[in-house]
């Protein structure tokens, strides 16, 4: 109450001195964030048009009753600052303004989350949050922003680059101090490490590039590059440590219905699961096939990356062409999943006995001592039998299987 008082009288201002306040709001992000961002399928085609179907069809789908609760605008949205330095929405393509289509979001159950750049400039060229930290906090507070992706374009280069914590560290206490809750995206695309400090500043870090909706590639874009699903999977494994509730590794935003083939979308969608990934989707989610949505809520994966614990799974077995990704979940429960990284049908089977199941991070195993595990196909709900068993998977080119344990008595 006193604090809002404070920021009545002084904007803020009076109280950005206080290093006792600088801190994330806590207690937004217990599990990975899920939602929806408009960057991946639509750039910098959006309006509000396209924001209320979308937030419409998250309802009528059951996206949002399966847990994607954020509507996230991209890069794009912004206009021009008024004359008091306040950013305004593009008046053309956001006629109603950001009030009215939070209004809009909220309505439905869900949350609105909004884009910036700590640079002058955000990457698409529209007016970046650099030295407007404060006052564009308190605008996203008036408007009932739930959510910030704050990217890193035009933010120097060399000895002039902007100091990466400090530039988020500013973000997060102008937010904080604004008073209103909103989850903080960090998106400098682990240039910095961002794992090894952002653990108190953001709730979930980019770890690479931006993702594109490829299988395995790397794209050139001249100065930077996009990659593919397995890049980016593989670039995860050494970050595992640093992820936990509160504070998520962030692999972007997913490609799930972009991806040329349903093996690809399912591999993708069971993948971020594993990974402990917030699970933003960026697909057109109006336009979407049912099989998509049936793979983006399928309860029990939804679950897996949801799970309470927030351990981030690891790759058990390797080869080069299949992959098997352990994850300990909470209930003395683990996710397993079963990658075809090639474009050949492949068969595996896993000999439960041969190599216990067990994680040196989080210091569990599962089938030590030889007890026996009940294994549930997380894609259908149903029964495999047990671990005292081998378990034969055949995979379709690019597929993955996926399957909980639970203790079986
Ligand atoms: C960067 C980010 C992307 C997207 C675009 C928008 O490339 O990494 O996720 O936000 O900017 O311009």
């Amino acid at each position: 109450m006193i604090l809002k008082k404070l920021m009545a009288t002084f904007g803020g201002l009076a109280l950005a001195a206080s290093p006792a306040l600088a801190q994330k709001f806590p207690d937004l992000a217990p599990t990975p964030p899920m939602g929806w961002n408009s960057w991946n399928h639509h750039g910098c085609n959006i309006d509000e048009t396209l924001i209320r179907r979308t937030a419409d069809a998250m309802v009528a789908n059951g996206m949002r009753d399966a847990g994607y609760v954020y509507v996230n605008i991209d890069d794009c949205w912004q206009g021009e600052r008024d004359r008091d330095g306040f950013i305004q929405a593009d008046p053309v393509r956001f006629p109603s303004g950001m009030k009215a289509l939070a209004d809009y979001v909220h309505a439905r159950g869900l949350k609105f989350g909004l884009y910036s750049d700590a640079g002058a400039k955000t990457c698409g060229g529209r007016p970046g949050s650099r030295g407007h930290e404060y006052q564009d906090a308190l605008q996203y507070a008036r408007w009932g922003v739930d959510y910030l992706k704050y990217d890193w374009c035009n933010t120097g280069a060399g000895p002039d680059q902007r100091n990466p914590r400090e530039a988020y560290a500013t973000m997060r206490d102008a937010l904080y101090r604004a008073g209103r809750p909103v989850v903080f995206s960090i998106c400098e695309w682990g240039d910095n490490k961002p794992w090894e400090w952002a653990q108190n500043v953001g709730h979930l870090w980019r770890t690479t590039g931006d993702i594109t909706n490829c299988w395995s590639c790397q794209v050139s874009h001249g100065s930077w590059s996009s990659l593919g699903v397995l890049e980016i999977l593989d670039k995860q494994v050494a970050l595992r440590k640093a992820a936990g509730p509160g504070h998520w590794n962030d692999p972007d935003m997913m490609e799930v219905g972009n991806l040329p083939s349903l093996s690809e979308n399912r591999s993708h969608f069971a993948l971020w699961a594993m990974l402990a990934a917030p699970l933003i989707a960026g697909t057109d989610i109006v336009g979407m096939k049912p099989e998509i949505a049936k793979i983006l809520t399928n309860p029990r994966i939804v679950a897996i990356d949801q799970d309470a614990l927030g351990i981030q799974g690891f790759p058990w077995f390797k080869t080069p062409e299949v992959e098997i990704w352990a994850r300990p979940l909470s209930g003395d429960r683990w996710a397993v999943a079963i990658l075809n990284r090639t474009s050949t049908a492949r068969s595996h089977a896993i000999d439960w006995k041969a190599e216990p199941l067990a994680d040196d991070h989080s210091q569990r195993s599962a089938n030590l001592g030889g007890r026996t595990m009940r294994i549930v196909d997380a894609w259908t709900g149903a029964v495999r039998g047990d671990t005292a068993a081998e378990l034969k998977v055949t995979l379709a080119p690019r597929d993955t299987a996926i399957f909980i344990l639970e203790p079986s008595s």
